[in-house]
């Protein structure tokens, strides 16, 4: 890779998923060859800006941020390129610059691979660049392959867009249509990040277990097939997905949580709602009842697996019938973890224009009932660990001085006071407190083999 003599730096923002966390990632990796590096905001020549649009205030978010850069470009007479990326590029375009012209760059979620060329575009035009193209091969493979490295735990995306059309949600206009990597891309992106110090990899899409992908000798793979291939990397520890629709949890996935020694026994399957009638409204194509019966499968399959999910309080039409519903499958589910959201109106979503929107206060309440059993659920499966011993993966240093920190087979953080642990590797721990967001652990094992 050739290097350019001048040092340019680099700063980026990033709001919403792991997708975004993972986009920023590559974008780094795209511009690094031209010589940048990341700084701190106030030392950056080039500022990007990667949005989420899947909630309200995201668009406030950005504008108040460029109203600050802003101010920081003309303190520099102007040297400085402002790039605004992610989904609120793809939704927005050519409207953020003309609501604030000192954005160089537009450039939409499937673009960024372009981004040198778009910098060059800016540097000799002089002018304002959008770049919010879906382009005819897929983003993930034509970016570079150096990256750097994310440290033990990494994620790689596998697949992107979503063809389900939720009636709330703005992903399938954002991201576009559901496209899966081809599995030896996968696999050779895996390699490199366990060459590279990974001992876990989260496989990342919007819709992640609908992955189907071209395998090596021709034939499709399914998501459980793609895990039984990375489980042979010498090395990986641990493998997890994120995230998934319940259409999409097939038997073989399923059988994945028993068959796979290497999937870790936590699962985030979103349900947003327990009303089929809400369900029906969203477009989810699945009823409570189907979600009853995947938990119940996946719980013979794999008895200590944890569940995730996100919910959505306040759709239009919801009445507290179907409010009771929601709070029904939670109290008998039961979550380790769980994401809930009052209803936003996404501009261009067909919920955006349903007539009988709820109102904010009923949101607010409803939102808050169904947090404060959530919350108790957390608490209670973070008790429920106390006593138990199970292996976790140090990732560094704890909060606070003379501790070292990991994740769960669970995901929750795993602290212990003993500086010594190499990140990056295994032991064996007993669990001897729970906190609502964390565990207390002692080592019992000095190190798993890898
Ligand atoms: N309003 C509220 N929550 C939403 N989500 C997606 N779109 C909306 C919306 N318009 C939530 C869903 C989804 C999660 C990523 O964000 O629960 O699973
Ligand atoms: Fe959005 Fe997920 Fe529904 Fe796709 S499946 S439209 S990403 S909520």
């Amino acid at each position: 890779m050739t290097e350019t003599a001048s040092r340019r730096t680099l700063h980026i923002t990033t709001w919403g998923c792991q997708m975004n966390v993972y986009d920023s990632g590559r974008m780094a990796d795209v511009l690094r060859p031209l010589g940048y590096q990341q700084v701190a905001t106030q030392d950056a020549d080039m500022v990007i800006l990667n949005t989420c649009h899947i909630r309200e205030r995201a668009s406030e978010k950005l504008f108040s941020e460029l109203g600050r850069l802003r101010a920081l470009k003309e303190s520099r007479g102007g040297a400085m390129m402002i790039a605004v990326a992610g989904c609120v590029a793809q939704a927005e375009g050519a409207e953020i610059i003309a609501r604030a012209p000192h954005v160089d760059l537009v450039v939409g979620s499937q673009a960024y691979y372009r981004l040198p060329e778009l910098i060059a575009e800016i540097e000799a035009k002089r002018r304002a660049v959008i770049d919010t193209d879906f382009p005819a091969a897929q983003k993930f493979d034509l970016l570079p392959e150096d990256q750097a490295s994310q440290g033990p735990i990494a994620f790689l995306a596998i697949q992107e867009g979503c063809d389900k059309f939720c009636t709330f949600c703005v992903v399938p206009y954002t991201r576009g249509a559901e496209a899966s990597r081809p599995a030896a891309a996968i696999l050779a992106e895996a390699r490199r990040l366990v060459a590279g110090g990974a001992r876990e990899i989260a496989l990342l899409g919007q819709n992640v277990n609908a992955w189907h992908g071209k395998a090596p000798d021709g034939s499709t793979w399914n998501l459980a097939r793609l895990l039984a291939e990375l489980a042979d990397i010498d090395g990986l520890a641990r493998l997890r997905y994120t995230t998934s629709h319940p259409r999409d949890m097939d038997a073989a996935l399923i059988a994945s949580h028993r068959d796979n020694p290497k999937l870790m026994p936590f699962l985030h399957l979103p349900v947003q709602s327990g009303s089929d009638a809400v369900l029906a409204r969203m477009n989810r194509r699945h009823d409570a009842d189907l979600f009853r019966r995947i938990v119940g499968e996946l719980r013979a399959a794999r008895p200590d697996i944890a569940l995730s999910s996100d919910f959505i309080v306040g759709f239009p039409g919801e009445t507290d019938a179907d409010f009771a519903a929601t709070m029904q499958l939670v109290r008998e589910t039961g979550f380790a973890l769980a994401y809930s959201f009052k209803y936003s109106r996404r501009p261009g979503t067909p919920a955006a224009d349903a007539a009988d929107q709820i109102d904010e206060a009923v949101k607010d309440a409803r939102l808050q009932e169904l947090q404060a059993v959530l919350r108790d659920q957390q608490h209670g499966f973070n008790r429920a660990q106390v006593g138990r011993s199970f292996e976790v993966l140090f990732t560094g240093t704890g909060r606070h001085p003379g501790q070292s920190a990991g994740r769960s087979p669970y995901l929750q953080p795993v602290v212990v006071n003993d500086a010594d642990i190499v990140p990056g590797t295994l032991h064996t721990v007993k669990i001897v407190q729970s906190n609502p967001n964390s565990l207390m652990a002692s080592l019992i094992q000095e190190q798993i083999a890898a």
